[in-house]
Order: structure tokens, then C-alpha cells, then sequence
């Protein structure tokens, strides 16, 4: 009767093992057939209730079916155990001989690839490129440049002044004065660098953006020097002829003055948004150097003329690359940034 018993539990045991899915499946079924409280605790105390040739018949019988079904949980524990470490093993495998990954690179800001470009352009036809402080005396940003005291570029709408009487430089042209000062003519240079105007700030306009300032002083410079400067530069950065005009403008410190349009590439001159319809877009202040300009820097209008040119290099980069918000060329979004 008990021996049955003691069969048939077997049985059921060694099939539950057979399908645990799981260690705890696994461990209840332990639990239920040999657990304290289990089927074959269970069956022992009843042991004692067996006459005695009986009781050590099916005592024995007992003792095998026990150490029977610990061997078969023990060993599909073990199958678990194994099965749990293959699947570690090869979810945190590490191929050791691949080659580590490369470090990120950064690359050159687009207005600094533009700036380098025209630097290489204008160093191949002897100029110099010179440096100035981003903080300026008046003296170097205006008065030097024929810049008379009432003059509306002088407005606090414009510049930014500093307590002590300086400024953040409003163009690039103060480097004109300077260089003069450093250099004897005949002398060419150019100075890109950052430049500061008190500007509310939209699409098109920055209180932080680039010029190129350039300058050549010789005997004889006219005109046609300048166009063909300023032609060669804007078909340089644009790999292919690009169209230009020219017309009159006012600056202080050139006699005549003009400004040099390009023609606007995102709409070919046919006019869209970004040239305000009108198919031409404002690049460059430029002229002939006043001769109050020369004179004030300690060279004489008599002997020495010149060029100079101030370039929205900031513009231009906008122009190249198809950018059509000023706002993220300062923005850091790498988001932008990765595109250049
Ligand atoms: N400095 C002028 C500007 O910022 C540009 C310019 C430079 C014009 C040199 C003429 C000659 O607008």
C-alpha cells in the first residue's frame, strides 16, 4: 500500500523535474516531495505505524526513492546553473582584439573654414594678415577713421562703450589704422576678426558677427584694383563666377565709397527672402582711403594712395553654406555644427 504510494510519488516527482522551465519551478517541486513539511515526511511518519519486517522493507524503499529524487534535482539544478552561465557568458562576452572605438573629432566652425580660405587667397598675393583687439579706443574705431564726433555710428544705439571710455570694436577697419601705424607703405594686409554692434537680434542680425578687413597702399592704386581684389576673392570662396555690382555708399574714411553687391545664390537674383526680394545682397564697404585716413596714420596723401575693403564675412558664410538664421552660427548645437 505505502510501497505504491512511495512509487507513484516518484513518478510525479521525477516528471515535474523533467519540466521544470525554471529554478523555481524547480524548488517548489523539491519543496513539495521532500520539503519538511513534503509528501515524503509525510510518508515517514507513517513508517512507525508499519509492523516491523514491514517498516524496514519499506523503509528502505523510502531511502532510495529520498536520495532517487535528490540526484534528479540535484542534477537539474546543476543543468540550470550551467544554462544561466552560457547565457551570461555570451551576453557579456568582450572581443578583446577589436580595435578600441576612435575618439570623436571636432572640426572647424564654418566662419573659421571661410576665414582660413580667404587668408590663404590673400596670403598668396602678399598680404599680410594682421590681428586687433576686440576692445578698441575711440580713437582707432572712429576718430582715426575720419569718423567725426556727431556721426550716427558713434550712436550707444550702435556701440557698445565700455565705463572706461573704450569700446567693443564696431568693425574691423581700426586694424587699417593700426597696421598703418606698424607698417611703412607700400604695405598689404588683411585683419579678419570679430565684431560688435548693440543690435537687436533676428534672423539677420547678430550683436556678434565676423569681418575681413583689407588694405593695400602703394603709389598708383585705383579703382580696377579694387574690383579685381574683391572679384577675385567672392569667385575664390564661391568656386565659380559669381555676379557683382557695385554702387556708391558712404563711409567716412573712403573717397568715393561703394558697396559691392553679389548677386544672391539662394534665389540666382531672381529674389526670394534671405536678399529681401531684391536679387543682390550687401557684401562688402569698400573704397579708396581718404586722405585725411593716410594723413592722421603718419603717411602722405601726396605720395601713397589706397584700397580697403571691410567684408561681412559672416554674410558670406551664410551665403556659401545656404544658412539662412545668423542665430546658429553661434548657437553651439553640434546639431548644426556636424552638418559643416
Ligand atoms: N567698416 C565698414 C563697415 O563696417 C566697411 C568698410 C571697410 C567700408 C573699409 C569701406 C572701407 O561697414
Amino acid at each position: 500500500m505505502l510501497e505504491a504510494t512511495l512509487e507513484d510519488l516518484q513518478a510525479r516527482a521525477l516528471e515535474r523535474i523533467r519540466g521544470a522551465r525554471s529554478m523555481e519551478e524547480l524548488e517548489a517541486a523539491r519543496v513539495e516531495a521532500l520539503g519538511r513539511k513534503g509528501a515524503l515526511g509525510h510518508i515517514s511518519k507513517e513508517l512507525g505505524k508499519l509492523p516491523p519486517e514491514e517498516r524496514a522493507r519499506v523503509g528502505r524503499l523510502l531511502n532510495a526513492v529520498k536520495q532517487c529524487l535528490e540526484e534528479s534535482f540535484e542534477a537539474r539544478r546543476k543543468e540550470f546553473e550551467e544554462e544561466a552561465l552560457r547565457r551570461r557568458l555570451e551576453a557579456e562576452w568582450l572581443d578583446l582584439t577589436l580595435p578600441a572605438p576612435e575618439p570623436k573629432r571636432g572640426h572647424f566652425h564654418p566662419v573659421t573654414q571661410v576665414q582660413a580660405e580667404i587668408e590663404d587667397l590673400f596670403t598668396s598675393l602678399g598680404f599680410t594678415v594682421l590681428d586687433g583687439p576686440e576692445v578698441e579706443t575711440e580713437y582707432h574705431n572712429f576718430d582715426a577713421l575720419n569718423i567725426p564726433p556727431d556721426h550716427p555710428a558713434r550712436d550707444v544705439q550702435d556701440t557698445f562703450w565700455l565705463t572706461d571710455g573704450n569700446l567693443l570694436r564696431t568693425h574691423t577697419s581700426p586694424v587699417q589704422i593700426r597696421g598703418m601705424e606698424r607698417f611703412k607703405p607700400p604695405l598689404r594686409m588683411i585683419a579678419p576678426g570679430r565684431v560688435f554692434r548693440n543690435e537687436e537680434v533676428d534672423a539677420s542680425h547678430e550683436h556678434t558677427f565676423y569681418q575681413v578687413e583689407g588694405m593695400m597702399v602703394d603709389r598708383e592704386v585705383s579703382v580696377a584694383h579694387l574690383i579685381y581684389f574683391m572679384k577675385l576673392m567672392v569667385n575664390a570662396i564661391f568656386r565659380r563666377e559669381v555676379a557683382v555690382r557695385l554702387r556708391p555708399g558712404y563711409f567716412p574714411f573712403v573717397e568715393p565709397g561703394f558697396e559691392l553687391d553679389m548677386q544672391c545664390l539662394l534665389c540666382e537674383g531672381a529674389g526670394c527672402p534671405a536678399c529681401k526680394h531684391s536679387g543682390w545682397v550687401e557684401m562688402i564697404g569698400c573704397g579708396l582711403v581718404h586722405p585725411n585716413v593716410l594723413r592722421m596714420s603718419g603717411i602722405d596723401p601726396e605720395e601713397w594712395m589706397g584700397f580697403a575693403f571691410g567684408l561681412g564675412l559672416t554674410r558670406l558664410v551664410m551665403m556659401r553654406f545656404g544658412i539662412d538664421d545668423i542665430r546658429y552660427l553661434q548657437s553651439g548645437d553640434l546639431r548644426f555644427l556636424h552638418q559643416f
